[in-house]
């Protein structure tokens, strides 16, 4: 028997004996002997709704014939499947449904891999009994990524279950009745949802197919190709349904993977970019100040001189590099192999210097790694949950199921810390289903932390080990904490002393307790002292290593876990090892067979200063635009029109591009191999669909051919070798779990933080400081948008087909006393500038908050934000800004 089964419960399936776990349904003990019972309505992920009859069964015992997808197995039960009885039930069923069906197979994007259609082979009579007219629904528009052909619906109500039940959006629902059931919108014309695309997976027909790639393709044309979505870091499997060298859909496997089979509107609807006319096939050269096509070995060749020029003229340090972590792990870690050994500098950084490397920075320090104490399993079997600054559906939209999981069919209390309220529009906010919704003001999370230590406190909720085992550093946060009074507190967030007492309490309480956290901590002012004043946080409740517990930042792009332990950063060598340590550099010298730079590094606005300055001469760019990324106040194009050689490496032209030196077009996810670690830790692989399109060439590959030409060969045979050499570095790379030995060293480190470690900085960390004058009636917010992530997603049809623009969402409230609408134009002013945008209407803000999506650039409302930068990690920060909105 099955060690794994608790209750056994045995029974016999035409006439194989069975044990299996107690509440099992029928339908799946027989699946367990290798007996597929044909069902349309019933789903793994869905509560049985036993509406098809489709999967009848016989039990002795039992006067009628049962669904087996709705009946739980019992001890000795005697379950009948290939016996006459049923099959004409089956066959029955199957006719009713025929009758109605259009069987419109051929022009159906469903033919070729329909359920229907698949029971239909065998479970159909050769001639039906019925002579019905067949039904016929109106044809009417439904969304511009969705089509709907409700003549092939079989109203096994999957969709209408899967957006309720997993998806928490409940958009969809039945209207009309019997066999005129329709899937409609619920109460708007037009489908305005989360644009998941699960009803179209889980439809067992072609009831609702994707409109992106209709009459495109039949299913057995396309090539198959599993690996890893390339937009967050919630890290999904996804399979790229390709044909030649076009992704023509995507579709993902139930249970499968981290995402178990789920996934958000970037994943499923978000391929486009791979195919986009616009993508680079030709490397640009910049000849009498006009980007020229020239052929590779040129472009490569004028990159080697230049930077051996420039290496030679000023030395290693006047040359730097930045590279997204949208690249793979051995990308990653081959850039900045090439610019420590073949350029020799430390000038090397990535985009988790926008904010994630306050959270990897905080949690080294703190637990001595930069990894999840916990896993997904642990937030679904949670008993509380703490979000705060996640905005968790926006920006990483399946770890955000994993909340609602939790919550709404495990019981788990949930505490938001976010500046959003309730509402009753369709698309889902977290806030809703909160047993805490502590609606802070924007940009107040420090604040907001502080209390909640505050009322731990004060309402002796402290854990017993702290107490007992810490009393020193327990002491000096007790006083640091008590500095800060609750007036502060409330005059700052809004929040009141209560509202953090209960919070805490629930926080404290729970046995098996998460705390998650987004780019609302680290991309916020105060980021590296939040994320450590959190830490704190989860060290009183208990709820730092233990079992089921832990502490979770979650990033917004694909690989920042595996850039920062890949050593894509200034401070850190591969495996997060110090670069100013002799110890760690010989360390790693002695695999790379040579010696380190030892000088510090550049972080990346360090390098923007110094090229302003005129000390670096040459930047090398893998994927990042920071033109387009960072505020105008910055001054970026006057810094890095000073350099003597700018290199942009990329899939698309971008503004940075424009003003580059030189242009080398990049390849996709979707045409590399390699592997992405999620910000839960897992290393993943990721499988090329289809080789380079033509003219375009791996990230990795590029960069060994120009450490070739520089005259200092990184040879690789593969991706494979990169890996074997990574797992040198940081044995063990490949183990994915929270293993025993790992808990142990989190263990030490934490005891070196309380004894002695937190005195550092402990008091810098909660010193108050005066949060800037709101001095306007509104308060602007930058943040994630569900169906955008920044250049990737604009160049994909489908999410453009959802959101064109960036618009500036307002309460209704506020619309309505400044005479605004869905769509009129408005501007919107701070101390910074001036632009002009259209609005949308967005319930979820509450009177006095503006959000603008973080992902769009025009216009351009982040120049209107003022940006602080953090002393430490040299985080810019461009969240928040006070401004006045006005109808034009
Ligand atoms: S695409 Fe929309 S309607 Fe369909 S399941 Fe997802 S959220 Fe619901
Ligand atoms: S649209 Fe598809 S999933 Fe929804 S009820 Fe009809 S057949 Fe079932
Ligand atoms: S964007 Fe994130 S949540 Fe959405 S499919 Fe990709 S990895 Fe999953
Ligand atoms: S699958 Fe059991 S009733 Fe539909």
């Amino acid at each position: 028997m099955n060690p794994s089964i608790k209750n056994p419960i045995k029974l016999t399936i035409d006439d194989q004996e069975i044990v299996v776990e107690k509440g099992t349904l029928v339908i799946e003990a027989a699946k367990q002997v290798g007996i597929q019972i044909p069902h349309f309505c019933y789903h793994p992920k869905l509560k049985p709704d036993a509406n098809c009859r489709m999967c009848l069964v016989q039990i002795e015992k039992m006067p009628k014939l049962q669904t087996s997808c709705s009946t739980q197995v019992a001890e000795g039960m005697v379950v009948k499947i290939n016996n006459p009885i049923v099959k004409e039930a089956q066959f029955g069923v199957m006719q009713f449904i025929l009758a109605n069906h259009p069987l419109d197979c051929p022009i159906c994007d469903q033919g070729g891999e329909c359920h229907l259609q698949d029971l239909a082979h065998v479970y159909s009579p050769p001639m039906s009994e019925f002579e019905e007219v067949k039904r016929i629904f109106i044809k009417q528009y439904f969304s511009p990524v969705i089509e709907k052909e409700m003549n092939r619906c079989i109203q096994c109500m999957r969709c209408v279950r899967y957006c309720d039940e997993v998806m928490d959006v409940r958009a969809l629902g039945g209207i009309g009745r019997g066999d005129m059931t329709e899937i409609s919108v619920f109460p708007a014309k037009t489908l305005d949802c989360e644009f998941c695309g699960g009803c179209v997976q889980i439809c067992p027909v072609g009831a609702f197919v994707n409109r992106l790639p209709l009459y495109e393709f039949r299913p057995w044309q396309l090539h198959k190709t599993d690996t890893i979505c390339n937009y967050c870091g919630d890290g999904c499997l996804i399979t790229l349904e390709t044909r030649d060298q076009k992704v023509v859909k995507v579709s993902s496997k139930v249970g499968v993977g981290r995402n178990e089979g789920d996934l958000c509107t970037k994943g499923f609807f978000g391929y486009e970019f791979v195919n986009h006319p616009d993508r680079l096939k030709k490397p640009l050269v910049k000849k009498k100040g006009v980007l020229t096509e020239v052929i590779w070995d040129e472009a490569l060749e004028t990159v080697a001189e230049e930077l051996t020029r420039i290496k030679a003229e000023y030395g290693p340090n006047a040359i730097g590099g930045l590279i997204t972590a949208r690249c793979t792990n051995e990308e990653l870690y081959l850039f900045q192999k090439f610019m420590r050994l073949a350029i020799g500098t430390n000038n090397i950084d990535s985009s988790v210097r926008y904010g994630h490397i306050h959270a990897a920075q905080a949690m080294k320090r703190v637990l001595g790694t930069n990894r999840w104490t916990c896993s997904y399993e642990d937030i679904v079997q949670a008993d509380a949950i703490l979000l705060i600054g996640a905005d968790i559906t926006e920006a990483n939209p399946v770890v955000g199921l994993k909340v609602k999981e939790a919550v709404r069919h495990r019981g788990a209390k949930l505490i938001t810390i976010e500046p959003y309220q309730r509402n009753v529009a369709p698309i889902s906010n977290i806030v809703n289903i909160a047993t805490h919704p502590l609606q802070l003001a924007a940009g107040t999370e420090w604040w907001a932390v502080t209390g909640m230590i505050k009322a731990l406190i004060e309402e002796h909720l402290v854990d017993e080990a702290v107490k007992t085992g810490h009393a020193a550093y327990l002491s000096q946060l007790t006083q640091a904490a008590g500095k800060i009074s609750w007036n502060q507190i409330k005059d700052t967030t809004g929040l009141s002393a209560d509202s953090f007492k209960a919070a805490a309490k629930t926080l404290a309480q729970a046995t098996r307790g998460i705390i998650l956290f987004g780019s609302g901590v680290t991309r916020g002012t105060k980021g590296l002292e939040t994320v450590a004043n959190l830490l704190d946080l989860a060290i009183l409740t208990g709820k730092i290593n233990r079992e089921g517990c832990g502490v979770a930042p979650l990033t917004e792009e694909n690989n920042e876990q595996g850039a920062v332990e890949m050593g894509a950063v200034p401070g850190w060598l591969p495996g997060l090892r110090e670069a100013t340590s002799s110890e760690a550099r010989s360390q790693v010298g002695a695999v790379w067979r040579e010696e380190l730079p030892q000088e510090a590094g550049a972080t990346f606005l360090e390098m923007i200063e110094r090229a302003r300055r005129g000390e670096i001469k040459a930047l090398y760019l893998i994927g990042e635009n920071p033109i387009g990324t960072l505020p105008a106040s910055m001054k970026v194009r006057e810094a890095l029109e000073n350099l003597e050689l700018l290199i942009c490496q990329d899939l698309f032209l971008t503004q940075t591009g424009e003003i580059a030196s030189v242009v080398l077009p990049a390849a996709s996810y979707a045409e590399k191999e390699g592997t992405f670690t999620n910000h839960e830790g897992r290393v993943q692989q990721v499988r090329q669909a289809f080789g380079p399109i033509d003219g375009s060439r791996p990230d990795g590959e590029i960069v060994t051919d120009l450490a070739r030409l520089i005259g200092y060969p990184l040879e690789y045979d593969s991706p494979k070798a990169v890996f074997q050499e990574i797992q040198r570095l940081i044995p063990g790379y490949h183990v994915t779990a929270l293993t025993a030995e790992r808990r142990q060293a989190v263990a030490a480190a934490l005891n070196r933080y309380l004894d002695q470690d937190f005195s550092k900085d402990l008091s810098q960390r909660y010193a108050l400081t005066t949060p800037a004058a709101n001095g306007n009636p509104y308060t602007l917010i930058l943040g994630p948008m569900l169906f955008h992530s920044g250049k990737l997603s604009l160049k994909s049809e489908g999410l453009l087909k959802l959101a064109q623009e960036g618009r500036l969402q307002i309460n209704k409230e506020d619309a309505e006393r400044l005479g605004l609408k869905d769509g009129d134009p408005a501007r919107i002013a701070s101390d910074q500038g001036r632009a002009e945008v259209k609005v949308k209407i967005n319930s979820k803000l509450p009177a006095g908050l503006v959000f603008f999506p973080e992902h769009f650039n025009q216009p351009s409302i982040k120049d209107l934000i003022p940006v602080s930068v953090d002393p430490e990690n040299r985080v810019p920060s461009y969240r928040t800004a006070s401004v006045t909105v006005e109808r034009i």
